[in-house]
């Protein structure tokens, strides 16, 4: 039998998800989701990972469950075709972490690089919460209590998957082949690696102001773009500008199309030929921003107009996670028994054990 295709992927639920999430991961997921080349896909809301950092604020993770699943629905997230859950209703996953904690060291958590600057990020310094420094094996859990084969998430996701594959060697090492191994699978667009702030800032995010929103309006997104970062030295529109760190182009280099040039901007066949104009000089910063605006709104708008008739019912798509969660929880459920099976701590379904031991001690 040839292996299952499974894809599991998900967000933190610690705000909205902007154009970052989008072009580093969603519009993948959709294309993922509706190429039929996948017998399972898993999206989920990793609310208790969100928890890891903010659990004095449990209410931004609760307000934000219901943003995220309404962004997801609007990016063409179809539950027809994709589990959507959230990992704090699958208990098994805590349970899996238990098990899994016993085959990690500490000083390989350490060393995890996604964990080192997060640590940092966050000022945790010598008061890391235990949860937080073990949440890559958490995420292990959530990985492999679905056997995913593949993981699309952004780069920065590496280090975790690479110790969700050693957990997996480890476990399959020493119980027998259980667990499946799985891949990474990375935005195909260098630009859509990590999408920087609208200021020129390598990360875009919610402190820094300097997103935009799925759900923000066509005026928001507008005005955003009409501020956004350029060439700080390209003055005059006659002077040369760069196009690298220019973050209007990295943007242009994540959403647009050949076909957006005849739509917009018949002057140039692509975006190299306008990346050309930039440089030598002559093109200014207005033109450029205008373009990008008509492209970004176009693959904007039908995403707000979904999520706009997805609020008209917002019951509906509680009952559309809680179906989720139970599909999601019998999965999860089922490679449990198996992992228990594996880790002999099946006493009660193993009937050959009891007459075992009742023979042994008849014996003796
Ligand atoms: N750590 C991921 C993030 O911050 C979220 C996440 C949790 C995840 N568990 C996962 C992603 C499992 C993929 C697979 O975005």
């Amino acid at each position: 039998m040839e292996k299952k295709k499974i894809i599991l992927t998900g967000d933190r639920p610690t705000g909205k998800l902007h154009i970052g999430h989008y072009v580093g991961s969603l519009r993948r997921r959709v294309e993922l989701q509706n190429s039929g080349q996948f017998d399972k896909i898993f999206i989920f809301e990793a609310d208790g990972q969100a928890l890891t950092d903010n659990i004095d604020n449990p209410e931004k993770v609760r307000q934000n469950v219901i943003e995220v699943a309404l962004d997801y629905l609007a990016c063409g997230i179809d539950p027809a075709k994709s589990t959507i859950f959230i990992q704090s209703q699958i208990p098994e996953l805590c349970e899996l972490t238990f098990y899994f904690m016993d085959l990690v060291t500490v000083s390989r958590l350490q060393r995890n690089p996604t964990v080192k600057t997060e640590i940092q990020m966050r000022n945790f310094e010598t008061s890391i919460p235990v949860g937080f420094f073990t949440y890559p094996i958490s995420q292990a859990a959530d990985i492999t209590a679905f056997k995913a084969t593949t993981v699309p998430v952004g780069e920065d996701q590496e280090p975790m998957l690479e110790q969700a594959r050693e957990i997996v060697r480890r476990f399959n090492h020493i119980y027998g082949e259980t667990l499946v191994e799985p891949e990474i699978l990375l935005p195909d667009n260098a630009a859509c690696l990590r999408l920087p702030g609208t200021d020129g800032k390598a990360k875009m995010s919610k402190s820094l102001g300097n997103c935009i929103y799925l759900s923000d309006t066509a005026d928001e997104v507008e005005k955003k773009i009409r501020s956004m970062y350029t060439d700080p030295d390209h003055l005059k529109v006659s002077d040369p500008g760069k196009v690298e760190g220019n973050t209007v182009f990295t943007y242009l280099d994540a959403f647009s199309r050949p076909e957006h040039f005849a739509r917009y901007l018949p002057d140039y066949a692509d975006l190299d030929e306008l990346k050309a104009h930039y440089r030598r000089g002559g093109l200014g910063d207005v033109k450029v921003k205008r373009f990008l605006s008509a492209v970004m709104q176009e693959e904007l708008e039908p995403i707000r107009t979904r999520r706009k008739e997805f609020e008209q019912d917002i019951p509906a798509v509680y009952d559309m996670l809680k179906k989720g969660c139970e599909v999601a929880r019998e999965a999860a459920a089922e490679t449990l028994s198996e992992v228990r099976r594996a880790m002999k701590i099946d006493y009660f379904d193993d009937e050959a054990l009891i007459a075992e031991q009742a023979a042994r001690f008849a014996k003796q």
